[in-house]
């Protein structure tokens, strides 16, 4: 069976994507899946230091530059049973705007790996390469903090997936006015009918009805499952529905689950002692929350 993808994602910077993942990736190893951590903040890697790894020979930059043929060849073993990770890569210039045939090499060689499960762990902002890292997820978790600028950059995200997934498809199925409308869409100004995604159907169906439907079909699968992390109290979460219901009413986008993982001190401490957190501190509130997040990945 094909591992299962699962993309650790949120546009903004510092609010727990890193931590998230070297923390899940424990736990589902922990739970006999054999796992494989990785690095895609490229440019700001800093994933093997959360899993407490020192010394590493391979990094992804090796595969970029073609020193090695496959990605199987710079996984780094850890200290954790049943994980391995592959360490982003740091001194190739401009990396975190690769052109699409080499992520798509990457992505190719990312689905050959030999394990049940995938951790990708993305970089901040809405660029075209953490959009098709997670394009190819079975499964998205969407990481923000409770507070509005986070949320509003999770909406402008989100809204910048599904424009790109219509762009694919439509380009797919040679539908010109479909990439016309979304042409038009990004002047909501001027084109105040088309700020939503059914705004855009409505105005597709009039000459496009079979793409329409497919449109609809293509977003319906695209469930990610919200994390709000870092909450000091409990009525905070409530930033979870807010979320899940913009995103459904403006962009056609469910949801599939939220969870919420409290604000927690031991993953200051777990980060000044090197050692990653779900080892060290196992029965803390951040760990127990990370737990219960693994046993939905599954
Ligand atoms: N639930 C939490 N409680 C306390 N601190 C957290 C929590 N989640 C993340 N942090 C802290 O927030 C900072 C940014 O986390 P990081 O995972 O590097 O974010 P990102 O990968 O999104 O940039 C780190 O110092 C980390 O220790
Ligand atoms: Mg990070």
């Amino acid at each position: 069976m094909p591992a299962k993808i699962i993309a650790i994602v949120g546009p903004k910077g510092g609010i727990g994507k890193s931590t998230i993942s070297s923390n899940l990736a424990i736990s589902l190893s922990d739970l006999q899946r054999r796992v494989i951590a990785v690095d895609l903040d490229l440019g700001g890697a800093n994933l093997h230091i959360l899993l407490g790894v020192k010394n590493y020979k391979h990094t992804l930059d090796d595969f970029i530059l073609k020193k090695v043929d496959n990605l199987s060849e710079i996984l780094i073993d850890t200290d954790i049973k049943n994980l391995k990770l592959i360490c982003g890569g740091a001194n190739i210039p401009d990396i975190a705007n690769m052109p699409f045939q080499q992520k798509m090499k990457i992505i190719n060689h990312l689905l050959k790996l030999d394990c049940d499960t995938i951790i990708l762990d993305l970089s901040a902002g809405s660029s075209f390469n953490v959009i098709d890292f997670l394009l190819i997820a079975n499964q998205q978790i969407l990481i923000t903090s409770p507070e509005s600028p986070s949320l509003i950059k999770v909406y402008g995200f989100i809204k910048s997936t599904v424009f790109r997934m219509l762009n694919f498809h439509f380009k797919n199925i040679d539908a010109q006015d479909g990439l016309e409308i979304l042409s038009l869409a990004k002047d909501t100004d001027t084109n105040p009918n088309l700020k939503t995604i059914n705004g855009i159907f409505s105005e597709l169906i009039k000459t496009n009805e079979e793409a329409v439907k497919t449109a609809r079909e293509i977003i319906s699968k695209f469930k990610p499952h919200i994390v709000i992390n870092m909450v000091y109290k409990n009525e905070e979460t409530r930033a979870g529905n807010v979320i899940s219901t913009m995103l459904k009413q403006y962009l056609n986008v469910s949801s599939s689950v939220i969870t919420a993982i409290p604000a927690d001190e031991m993953v200051r401490r777990a980060l000044f002692k090197n050692k990653p957190m779900m080892l060290l501190y196992p029965g803390s509130p951040f760990s127990l929350a990370v737990k219960k997040l693994a046993e939905l990945c599954i």
